[in-house]
C-alpha cells in the first residue's frame, strides 16, 4: 500500500490545515474529503467549475493542459501566477508537506 501523505493548506490569515492524501488521488479530492474550506469541488474534477482554485507549491504551478489554463481565467478569486485547478494535481509521494494557498479565503 502506497503510504499516505500529508498536504498543507494554508488560508489567507495563515491558519494552516494539515490533510491527509494518497498518491493517486487528485489534491482536490484530498482537500474535498477533509472539508477543507474554500475548496468546494463541485463539478467532482472535471473541469467546469473552478471552485477547486489552489495557489500552489513551485513545480507544480504550471497547469496540465489548455482547457485548465481557461478554466483558470474563470476562477473567482483572480488569477496568480501560482493559480492551478488543484483537481488537475495528482498527488505523489513526493509531495509530502508541500502547501497550497487558498485563494481569498479567511
Ligand atoms: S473541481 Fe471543478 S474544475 Fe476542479
Amino acid at each position: 500500500m502506497t503510504p499516505a501523505v500529508t498536504l498543507i493548506f494554508r488560508k489567507t490569515d495563515g491558519a494552516e490545515i494539515a490533510v491527509s492524501a494518497v498518491p493517486g488521488q487528485s489534491v482536490m479530492e484530498a482537500a474535498v474529503m477533509s472539508a477543507v474550506p474554500g475548496i468546494e469541488g463541485e463539478c467532482g474534477g472535471c473541469l467546469s467549475c473552478a471552485t477547486c482554485h489552489v495557489f500552489a507549491p513551485e513545480g507544480l504551478t504550471s497547469p496540465t493542459d489548455d482547457n485548465e489554463d481557461a478554466m483558470l481565467d474563470a476562477t473567482e478569486a483572480p488569477r496568480g501566477p501560482n493559480s492551478r485547478l488543484s483537481c488537475q494535481i495528482v498527488v505523489g509521494p513526493e509531495m509530502d508537506g508541500q502547501v497550497f494557498l487558498i485563494p481569498g479565503h479567511t
